[in-house]
């Protein structure tokens, strides 16, 4: 049983049992326990209790469960289905997850450690919004017709066209953030395009995928098409990236572990596609509206704790607003809410995990030693759970590890500007990574020259954080490789042929 403190919400019965009973994974459409025996525990984040159990999956469940897909690629249903049929099935996961909206809220938070309201609010809308959205496109997925020329066969006619096929079996290795999400992303377009999928949960946070995949067989998904794991990433992601019956890799994660990723790819070739990490500059200039950039400079570092990867986590403020920004900025911090993701009153939980509350002080005690100062926070919050005080660092220097590496927690950066001007536009994008940005400013000329100098693929004006099915998002330089959502990411699961035939 797992407990929960009097200011929480009960948990539904459904979660409780879900929870309380080690969890199986779903292979070929059986529910499978890992080969070796071997199970791993799953932790409350806020009281750093175990909940829960999942299966540890190594190579031999792997390779069971990519045969499976490769199984249902080769053989349909599902490949044989029509683009409608496909369609309603992929519709109706989204369905169902509104339909789950509580309980997914509820498992999503027990696991992550994010406040409820926001699993209610956002993840799990956004996860059935991104099902629909996906469902749309796979009754679109055309081909067109070419009208080829060939210059060395004068005379003669051809009729020409291309069409669009799934890639075939996809490994899938997502990380613990925003796990409902993160499947979302994954999946959606996957099987919009018709391809099978072995998913990979985070071993943080298994519990949500588990769930997903039941209702993905409530919604008619043909056994096999995906295929959900959980274990380690040595253990399991790395023979899940390696394995030569994958057609495609797509990884969300780190971007170390986003090169390894590449190299597991390398001996036959399969398509990757990489979100990986991130250090946004986040830029204030005079003629902001102070308030919206105060509030828009918080959420860009202190949502989900700050462990999204687009974190506004260095943050630019131009000399003439730079005090009266950062002590507002201090505030908002101080008034922040912290609790248990399963209170309804909590404004930001816990970290993840033990690893990184101890990445996350680690990297504040580097900032302190190296000279920064915390205008608010600075440390572990309480001794429970993986608690950390949002923490607004100053007397930042841009060659300090807190300024320069991803530290993927509630701790932002904050550095002073002088002028508008190439100087400003060399720092910001001094990083090696090139995920998000933010400017607030009330000049639109100026929004807008930023906008096509920053070197990142995703630009927010006046707004941080927003993210829609419609909008593509991915990485420049080492924040990975292509684009998630929107049209864009068809053509990481689509293999584009060309039909040439002699008149
Ligand atoms: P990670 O990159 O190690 O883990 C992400 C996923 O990759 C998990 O499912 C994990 O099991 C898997 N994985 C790990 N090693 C693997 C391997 N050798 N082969 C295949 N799969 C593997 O990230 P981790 O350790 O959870 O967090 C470390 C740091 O990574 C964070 O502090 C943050 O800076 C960054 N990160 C970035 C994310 C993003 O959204 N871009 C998400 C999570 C972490
Ligand atoms: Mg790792």
């Amino acid at each position: 049983m797992c407990a929960v403190a009097a200011s929480e919400v009960s948990l539904d019965p459904t979660v409780q049992s879900f929870v309380g009973e080690p969890r199986k994974m779903l292979i070929g459409g059986q529910w499978v326990a890992a080969e070796s025996g071997k199970t791993f525990e799953i932790y409350n984040p806020a009281t750093a209790e175990v909940i829960g159990h999942a299966q540890s999956a190594d190579a031999s469940d792997v390779d069971k469960a990519v045969k499976a897909a490769r199984k249902a690629f080769d053989e349909g249903p599902w490949t044989r289905m029509s683009p409608s049929e496909r369609q309603k099935i992929v519709w109706r996961i989204g369905e169902l997850i509104d339909e789950n909206t509580e309980k997914l809220a509820q498992l999503e938070s027990l696991d992550n450690g994010k406040p409820i309201s926001v699993a209610r609010a956002a993840d799990v809308p956004m996860s059935a919004d991104m099902f629909r959205y996906m469902a749309g496109w796979a009754t679109k997925l055309d081909g067109k017709s070419i009208s080829p020329s060939v210059v060395y066969a004068p005379g003669a006619e051809w009729h020409a066209y291309s069409r669009r096929e799934p890639v075939g079996v996809c490994a899938q290795i997502i990380p613990w953030n925003f796990p409902l999400l993160m499947e979302a992303w994954k999946l959606a377009p996957a099987l919009a395009t018709g391809n099978c999928v072995v998913m990979k949960l985070a071993e943080e946070t298994p519990l949500s995928g588990l769930f997903l995949a039941e209702l993905m067989q409530q919604a008619g998904l043909p056994d096999g098409v995906v295929n959900m794991l959980t274990g380690f990433g040595e253990t399991a992601g790395a023979p899940l990236a390696a394995h030569p019956g994958a057609d495609k890799v797509a990884f969300t994660g780190s971007t170390e572990v986003g090169k390894l990723i590449v190299n597991a790819s390398q001996n036959d070739l399969k398509r990757v596609s990489l979100e990986l990490g991130g250090k946004s500059p986040n830029i204030i200039l005079n003629d902001c509206d102070v308030e919206k950039a105060i509030a828009g400079a918080a959420n860009a570092i202190f949502f989900n704790g700050g462990q999204c990867c687009t974190a506004g986590s260095r943050l630019f403020v131009q000399e003439g607003v730079y005090d009266e920004i950062v002590e507002g900025l201090a505030n908002y911090a101080r008034g922040i809410k912290l609790g248990p993701g399963l209170d309804p009153e909590t404004q930001m939980g816990p970290l993840v995990s033990q690893t990184q509350l101890e990445r996350v002080t680690g990297y504040l005690e580097s900032g302190k030693a190296q000279g920064a100062r915390a205008a608010s926070g600075g440390g572990r919050h309480g001794d429970t759970g993986y608690f950390v005080d949002p923490t607004v660092l100053v007397d930042v220097q841009d060659n300090m590890k807190v300024y320069q590496e991803e530290i993927f927690g509630p701790v932002v950066a904050a550095t002073k500007f002088k002028d508008f001007d190439d100087d400003l536009i060399r720092r910001a994008n001094d990083t090696v990574y090139g995920l998000a940005s933010g400017i607030w400013t009330q000049d639109i000329s100026k929004a807008h020259k930023l906008a096509a100098r920053i070197r990142a693929g995703t630009v927010w004006v006046n707004t941080y954080n927003i993210f829609d099915p419609s909008l593509p998002f991915g990485g420049y330089k080492q924040s990975g490789w292509g684009r998630e959502m929107g049209e864009k990411v068809l053509d990481h699961y689509l293999e584009h042929k060309t039909v040439c035939v002699g008149l």
